[in-house]
């Protein structure tokens, strides 16, 4: 890698994951890893092996249909865990283990209960396990934030000499400032012996906001890799948002003087993506992806940018994929129109059985909405495909009365393995009272924390995408739906997250 590069770390799919309720499935991973392909990130951290059945899976599967971009897996330092990293890997065309331990006092006094020696040998013997799978290995210290800049020095030279590639100093609390970030990175650096022969990469939380000014503090100080996530998802207050990341980058060129291999118009539409997987909407205001970030509600802006657009803009919306997602299809396009746009999104259906009922949902929406847009697409595809044929529970019917003076009632049909069972009940408005009726079949006993409806094109026949949030014993998950009827989508969004709470998408959390 050129030293004018700066390399992407997408972790999405790992640190993005570990956000309350966004754990994603086999399926939705494989999508959003082609998808990251296709926006040119270098390395994509698939998820945490060791988590369970599901996450191994998940990456295998990832590293199996991945050619251009590196296939990663995080492993904690331990055996079991590195041997399921590289088992998970094996697939891929370029693999890498991502392996870490805590290096700060109050990690290792309190979390690990081992002493900076032990830590200084675990972390050696976990680069030499990790090389027995690829040669790609990368060390982090977590914690490296609060950790003592000479033992951090210690152990950064240790796994170097032990075979390390890639050295990642991770802010994992998001205490750090920009001027002290850049201060650390640049002291490592210029004090760990062969420091030329690694990639230095940073890896920040936003806890007080300043994650992506961090990282790019590190990255005038001399790192050479970002670790980062769309929409800036992440653990607690998130990780810094790859789109923030690139952009700057590219746009203070004068300043960076360095190259990424993002495909730039690909950030909207993975980004899109990301919020309709996740059911994390984007803030209107955030910066490049939000919906506002190219709109100008002031006369005298309007008036600027009319007149010579740089006045007031200093990108342009169409070189970050604004705009990108056309009107692509109508009532009248056949199968092949369908499956040819399919393609076009990376979305690859399993079987022709599949294509052919994403289809029959496609020509439903399309009797109900005069326009199908990419978004339209990707809704109806994660809604009723992906997935579709091991979810434990399937809306079968629903019939709702609502009307002034009266109380909203609904009736209900659930598929319950196979089994269908149907239910009634009233409620304070129609979306209570399908719930309720729900509740009744399943009796999952979840507690409903969010829900949220969002258009997902413009128009008052647009669908409307509806996220809820439920938790149940310590678990949290979201459950999307997508349907031209609001009150149909809330009933899918939440059999959704009841099919999400079933004890097979358990995971560990790396970090407990
Ligand atoms: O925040 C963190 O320290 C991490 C490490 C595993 C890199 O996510
Ligand atoms: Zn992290």
């Amino acid at each position: 890698m050129k030293n004018d590069q700066l390399i992407i770390f997408d972790t999405t799919l790992r640190d993005g994951e570990q956000s309350p309720g966004a754990a994603m499935t086999k399926e939705e991973k494989i999508r959003i890893a082609r998808q990251l392909e296709k926006l040119g990130v270098n390395v994509i951290e698939a998820g945490f092996a060791a988590a369970s059945p599901g996450d191994f899976e998940a990456i295998h599967a990832v590293a199996e249909v991945i050619k251009k971009s590196t296939v990663c897996s995080l492993a904690r330092a331990n055996e079991n865990d590195i041997r399921r990293a590289g088992e998970a890997i094996k697939p891929a065309k370029h693999g890498r283990i991502h392996t870490f331990i805590a290096t700060s006092p109050i990690h290792m006094e309190n979390k690990l209960r081992m002493t900076p020696d032990q830590v200084l040998e675990r972390a050696i013997q976990a680069v030499k396990w990790a090389k027995e799978y690829t040669d790609d290995v990368e060390f982090s210290a977590e914690d490296a934030v609060r950790s003592e800049m000479d033992f951090l020095v210690k152990v950064f030279t240790a796994v170097i000499e032990a075979g390390a590639k890639t050295i990642n100093v991770p802010d994992t609390v998001g205490y750090s400032i920009p001027a002290l970030w850049g201060e650390r990175m640049q002291q490592l650096i210029a004090r760990v012996p062969n420091s030329d022969k690694v990639v230095w990469s940073t890896h920040c939380h936003n806890d007080l906001g300043m994650a992506v000014a961090n990282s790019l503090a590190a990255v005038m100080a001399g790192a050479r890799q970002v670790e980062c996530t769309i929409n800036g998802l992440g653990e607690r207050a998130g990780n810094a948002s790859l789109e923030e990341i690139v952009m700057a980058v590219k746009t203070r060129r004068d300043v960076f003087n360095l190259e990424t291999s993002i495909d730039t118009t690909q950030i909207v539409p993975t980004s899109k993506l990301i919020s309709t997987i996740t059911g994390y909407p984007v803030q209107p205001n955030k910066a490049v992806v939000g919906a506002n970030a190219f709109a100008h509600e002031s006369g005298i802006h309007q008036d600027g940018v009319l007149k010579h657009r740089e006045t007031y803009e200093i990108m342009r919306a169409e070189d970050v994929g604004w705009g990108a997602n056309k009107l692509t299809l109508g009532k009248l396009s056949g199968r092949n129109a369908f499956r040819t746009r399919l393609k076009e999104l990376g979305i690859e259906l399993e079987s022709e059985d599949a294509l052919n009922a994403a289809f029959a949902r496609f020509k439903e929406l399309a009797d109900k909405k005069s326009e199908i847009f990419d978004e339209d697409i990707q809704a109806l595809v994660s809604d009723e495909v992906l997935g579709e044929g091991d979810d434990t529970f399937k809306l079968v019917y629903l019939h709702v009365a609502s009307q002034t003076g009266e109380t909203p009632h609904a009736i209900v049909t659930v598929s319950d393995n196979g089994e269908e069972k149907r239910a009634e009940a009233d409620g304070g408005g129609p979306v209570d009272a399908a719930f309720k009726a729900i509740e009744s079949i399943v009796s999952s006993g979840a507690e409903l924390q969010l829900y949220s409806v969002n258009n997902i094109t413009s128009g008052t026949d647009a669908q409307g995408e509806v996220t809820v949030r439920l938790s149940k014993g310590g678990r949290i998950v979201n459950g999307q739906g997508a349907d031209t009827d609001i009150v149909i989508a809330s009933a899918k969004a939440y059999l959704n997250g009841l099919n999400k709470l079933h004890p097979r998408f358990e995971r560990a959390h790396p970090q407990v």
